[in-house]
């Protein structure tokens, strides 16, 4: 999807379009917590359709993204409906644009608001917590404003909520920040980093993510925190007057107020606030992304009212996403413990968002390449989502002429060997089975607790291990040397027995987490599930035509090459064979049924992304089912499944046709039921 303004496209069609885009970007941000693009890039939308809509009053429509608030519920946890909905807060992006809104103000009032409260603007996401008699009953997202998700014993494990309120009467609905402080994220991503798996983006979507885990135990460990800054339903309690009494009181029964909040008299002084605001944005533990200005008198808050969206009586004065500047000095390439090549940028350090920055991701070849920087160039650095330095892309006045088109290396940075572009993937990988950062990487991966789940196997361990020549690849793990491993340092005997049982206890582990252990390109866990079932024994999948690989449900092309060559693979059979001398487990649990025909006579066409298949393994599970799965909608579509990044063209033929379309959990229903959920 493109965030290009549309200069010479015609308002109609400019206004769908970006209608379409900002209800795309709600989802990712709203629902999956995973944005696509920075916050200021989709304020710049919401702002051209605002500007659309003011401009041509007859395209204004009731359920355009300018009236609703946030993201619909996903359906994974209970609805909640809010009796006081939860609003969102209108923007303004400068003091010109702050004025304009107490002017708009004062000119309802008939007079000016003799008070503002300043507050800060946290990044994290809404709730509401419902206490009643004093107890913790309810905790609710934000939802679309009106539903929101039950989340409340997930809540309950953020140690700055309380359980319990002080003195409350009957009921207190409380509304506030859930967010991640900095030095928690952090620690987060350096436990991540340790244990070599993924690193979360920023605290908001970790956040955001860490509050929707269906495992209470799992939103605990990261360790969440909270603001509060405001109320819903109260039944009882004290007379309240004004927004700094409210939360004045909210204080007193334990709830957590934050102390940068203050009361001023005058529009200038909330000028300054916001200055300082800015000054100091990253002296805190936790990140905000403006401040809100809120009327005090809750009289005249009453007396501004509110609109579809946003209270007329509050502002989000939002700061300004942090970019800077730099030469970029080369870019290079990492190679992951995947043999996934990353490339990145080495930078002319640069102060931006808080911290120095000497390099910068650069994603992936084709990111490279659609930014087109240089090394040479000047570029623009961002913070994505003010936390991981992004290189925004070169500016051009400033390129000094005759500078080369950067290339991607032909070869390995580690072992030198050539580096291969996974087939239907974004990624460059180096897949020379002897590069020392794939050994390396291959044990750890086989060891991890998703595959032989090896305890005292940690990546020191395995770096040790590789570097003295005990280990070459997975197949050595079941005759290593002992008597070399005790006359390492650090090791006793408690340590060497402790470990050579974990080695013994592996040999008897599923033969799906085998599979996955092998980490054969295109096989996660759930593809390495379906080949256990499919196959039953490691032996049946060795002699497996590509032919017959993909006639398992939910196997595509893609997949079923890559098995069976990884399958035919000289070192590959070699490993196999140490493995087998070993006594590692081959069989498998007894081959499925094939799945029952519920798609007979139907098409489902797929369009975008979709979480738990690939393209291929969607269209095959439809197939598997009898079904077709065409490459357009028609009238004879039975429905269209979008992913992330659907085909614009394909979800508007939907929507003329009536052809019923379907989010992921549809998807899956239907594969089970072979009918189209309401
Ligand atoms: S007041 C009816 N105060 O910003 C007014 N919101 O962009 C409701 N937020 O949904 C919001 N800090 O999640 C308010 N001090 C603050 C805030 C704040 C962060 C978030 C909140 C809201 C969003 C709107």
């Amino acid at each position: 999807m493109t965030v290009e303004p549309g200069e010479r496209t015609d308002p109609a069609a400019r206004t769908t379009e970006l209608r379409e885009l900002i209800r795309h970007h709600n989802e990712r941000y709203h629902v999956l917590d995973a944005p696509e693009i920075p916050d200021a890039d989709y304020d710049a939308l919401v702002r051209e359709l605002q500007r659309l809509e003011d401009e041509h009053p007859d395209l204004r429509i009731e359920d355009s993204p300018t009236q609703l608030v946030g993201g619909a519920p996903s359906g994974a946890f209970a609805e909640v409906e809010h009796r006081v909905p939860m609003m969102s807060l209108d923007n303004v992006f400068d003091v010109d644009e702050l004025r304009a809104w107490a002017e708009r103000a004062e000119r309802r009032l008939g007079r000016p608001a003799p008070a503002f409260v300043c507050e800060l603007k946290y990044d994290g996401l809404a709730i509401s917590l419902r206490y009643e008699d004093g107890v913790l009953v309810q905790a609710a997202t934000r939802g679309n404003g009106r539903v929101g998700e039950d989340v409340t014993a997930n809540v309950r494990t953020i140690a700055d909520v309380p359980h319990r309120l002080v003195g409350a009467p009957p009921v207190v609905e409380v509304r506030g920040e859930v967010y991640m402080k900095v030095s928690d994220f952090r620690a987060l991503n350096a436990a991540q980093d340790a244990a070599g798996l993924k690193l979360y983006a920023n605290p908001r979507n970790t956040a955001a993510g860490s509050l929707r885990q269906k495992d209470p135990s799992v939103t605990a460990s990261r360790r969440l925190s909270f603001w509060v800054y405001g109320a819903g339903e109260i039944v009882g309690g004290p007379e309240i007057t004004s927004h700094h009494q409210l939360l004045d009181w909210l204080g007193s029964l334990g709830l957590p107020v934050n102390d940068a909040t203050a009361v001023v008299g005058s529009l200038a002084e909330v000028e300054a606030y916001v200055a300082d605001a800015e000054a100091h944005r990253h002296d805190r533990d936790y990140e905000t992304d403006g401040v809100v200005v809120k009327v005090d008198d809750l009289a005249l808050q009453t007396e501004l009212g509110v609109t579809a969206k946003a209270p007329r009586w509050a502002i989000a004065y939002k700061l300004p996403p942090e970019e800077r500047t730099t030469r970029l000095l080369d870019i290079m390439v990492s190679i992951g413990p995947s043999g996934q090549a990353t490339p990145f940028a080495r930078l002319e350090p640069v102060f931006v968002g808080g911290s120095t920055v000497g390099t910068a991701t650069l994603h992936n070849e084709d990111q490279v390449r659609a930014k087109d920087v240089r090394p040479g160039d000047m570029v623009i650095v961002r913070k994505a989502g003010d936390v991981i330095p992004e290189v925004v892309g070169p500016v051009l006045s400033e390129r000094p002429p005759g500078l080369p088109v950067w290339e991607f290396p032909r070869d390995c940075p580690v072992c030198g060997e050539p580096l291969v572009r996974g087939e239907g993937l974004a990624a460059t990988l180096c897949v020379n089975m002897e590069c020392p950062r794939q050994i390396r990487g291959r044990i750890e991966h086989f060891a991890s607790r998703g595959a032989m789940d090896i305890e005292h196997l940690g990546e020191q361990r395995v770096d040790l291990f590789v570097t003295q020549g005990l280990l070459r690849d997975i197949g050595d793990l079941y005759t290593l040397d002992l008597d070399r491993v005790r006359a390492l340092e650090g090791f006793g005997e408690i340590s060497v027995r402790n470990l050579a049982q974990a080695i013994d206890a592996s040999r008897s582990r599923p033969l799906a987490n085998l599979l996955f252990g092998m980490r054969i390109p295109h096989v996660g866990s759930a593809v390495a599930e379906l080949l256990a079932r499919g196959f039953g024994h490691l032996d049946r999948l060795l002699e497996a035509t590509p032919e017959e690989l993909e006639r398992i449900e939910g196997l595509g092309p893609i997949i079923a090459r890559s098995v069976h060559a990884f399958l035919r693979q000289e070192h590959n059979l070699e490993v196999i064979a140490k493995l087998r001398a070993a006594g590692v487990n081959f069989e498998g649990p007894p081959v499925e049924p094939t799945a029952p025909q519920v798609l007979a006579g139907k098409a489902v066409v797929v369009t975008g992304t979709l979480e738990g298949f690939t393209r291929e393994q969607a269209e095959a599970a439809v197939k598997a089912r009898g079904g077709k799965s065409p490459g357009s909608v028609s009238k004879k579509t039975t429905a269209l499944v979008v992913g992330a990044e659907p085909g614009a063209s394909k979800l508007t033929k939907a929507e003329e046709l009536g052809v019923p379309v379907l989010d992921e959990a549809g998807f899956v229903q239907l594969l089970e039921t072979g009918e189209v959920p309401q």
